[in-house]
């Protein structure tokens, strides 16, 4: 999808081979995952023969503890060298809730302007999904999810705070740029995809009628460059319904950065569950993040037990935006093996397999 990758930092390292991967691992089972995602990375590219160097660092809930720090600037200034982030997971049971969250996942994602969170919805085979007469052919869809405004953009205020009139205002904020930019991305995204070449947002027109109108006639004089792309509009909570009823309806899904979280971690059940969905948060024109869905599942911390497909694939979107294409294909084509034909499961502890096998067996599956 990237087409410039070189040039883009200047704070490149001279000298560097490959791509360069800032590798965050991040709590819980986060380092569990990416270790199985390094591995099936080294085993493709040396099938492929491109090279690359990863840098750790040790952001999370650990480090937080002990020097109360979430993003250094020197980190961010030193990640701006990168080709691209993998991460892990973050979140920690010992830390409140938010702080992790917003101080280095939403940060990094400002930062850096992913605008873009892409969430494929794919049924792999062999893959149990909750809803009954529904197979591969059936959920095979991508949530293009804006990423850097709207609710998230944490505008508000509080009135009259701890009194009984108190009031909490919390604003969605939707620039015509932020908004052409991602629906613009959707386009670009479905004509390359060339799939059934259909695009749908996903909005709340009858109700918020002032993000959405935004939205709706960006969408619709955007569709007009793009004669070959069908396109629909359903609002979310109808689009909650067919994605269980009828996920064959969809081919990609635009929608804002609040409605997109909610609905893909739909997609993620019905794909499988947090196990195998994977995003990639985008800037199309700098450094993109790519990361297991799930969260650091503490309690499955060094159990050897969680699945680490998610992640896997996670490393694979990641490959297909350095322009590893033929790559990306194998490693998604061993993970459909591996579901199809070996894991029970994709439950932690009821794959039949450990972390580390699973990791092993899409290594040997590649084509
Ligand atoms: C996600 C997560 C994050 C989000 C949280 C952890 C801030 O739920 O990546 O979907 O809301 O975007
Ligand atoms: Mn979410």
């Amino acid at each position: 999808m990237r087409s410039e990758r070189s040039e883009r930092s200047p704070e490149r390292p001279k000298g560097v081979e490959g791509y360069k991967i800032a590798v965050i691992a991040g709590d819980g089972t986060g380092p569990e995952v990416i270790r199985e995602g390094l591995k099936c990375l080294k085993a493709v590219s040396g099938k492929c023969g491109f090279k690359y160097e990863t840098v750790e660092y040790d952001l999370g809930g650990e480090r937080y503890k002990k020097t109360k720090e979430l993003v250094p600037d020197s980190v961010l200034k030193e990640l701006a060298g990168f080709d691209a982030i993998y991460l892990g997971a973050i979140g920690h049971p010992d830390v409140k809730p938010g702080i992790l969250e917003q101080g280095i996942l939403l940060k990094l994602r400002f930062y850096f302007d992913q605008y873009i969170n892409l969430r494929p919805v794919k049924l792999y085979p062999g893959v149990w999904t909750p809803l009954k007469d529904k197979a591969p052919e059936h959920i095979d869809f991508v949530v293009v999810r804006e990423n850097t405004e709207g609710l998230y953009k944490g505008l508000g205020e509080f009135k009259d705070k701890n009194t009984k009139n108190e009031i909490a205002i919390q604003i969605s904020h939707n620039t015509r740029k932020g908004v052409e930019r991602c629906v613009r991305f959707a386009f670009e995204y479905t004509k390359k995809r060339n799939k059934r070449k259909a695009l749908t947002l996903c909005g709340k027109t009858n109700v918020l009628t002032y993000a959405w109108d935004l939205w709706d006639r960006t969408f619709n004089e955007v569709a007009k460059e793009y004669k070959d792309i069908k396109t629909d509009y359903a609002h979310v909570d109808a689009t909650c319904m067919w994605m269980v009823k009828n996920p064959e309806w969809f081919d990609v899904i635009v929608t804002d950065n609040m409605f997109g979280d909610i609905i893909t971690d739909l997609g993620a059940m019905i794909q499988g569950g947090m196990g195998i969905a994977a995003g990639g948060n985008i800037n199309p024109e700098g450094i993109s993040m790519f990361e297991p869905i799930g969260g650091s599942a503490p309690k499955y911390t060094g159990k050897n037990v969680i699945n680490p497909l998610a992640a896997i694939c996670a490393g694979g979107m990641m490959l297909e935006y350095l322009g590893e294409e033929k790559a990306a294909r194998m490693l998604e084509e061993s993970v459909m093996k591996v579901t199809g034909e070996k894991l029970k499961s994709l439950s932690a502890g009821k794959m039949g397999y450990s972390t580390s096998e699973v990791g092993d067996l899409v290594v040997q599956n590649l084509p």
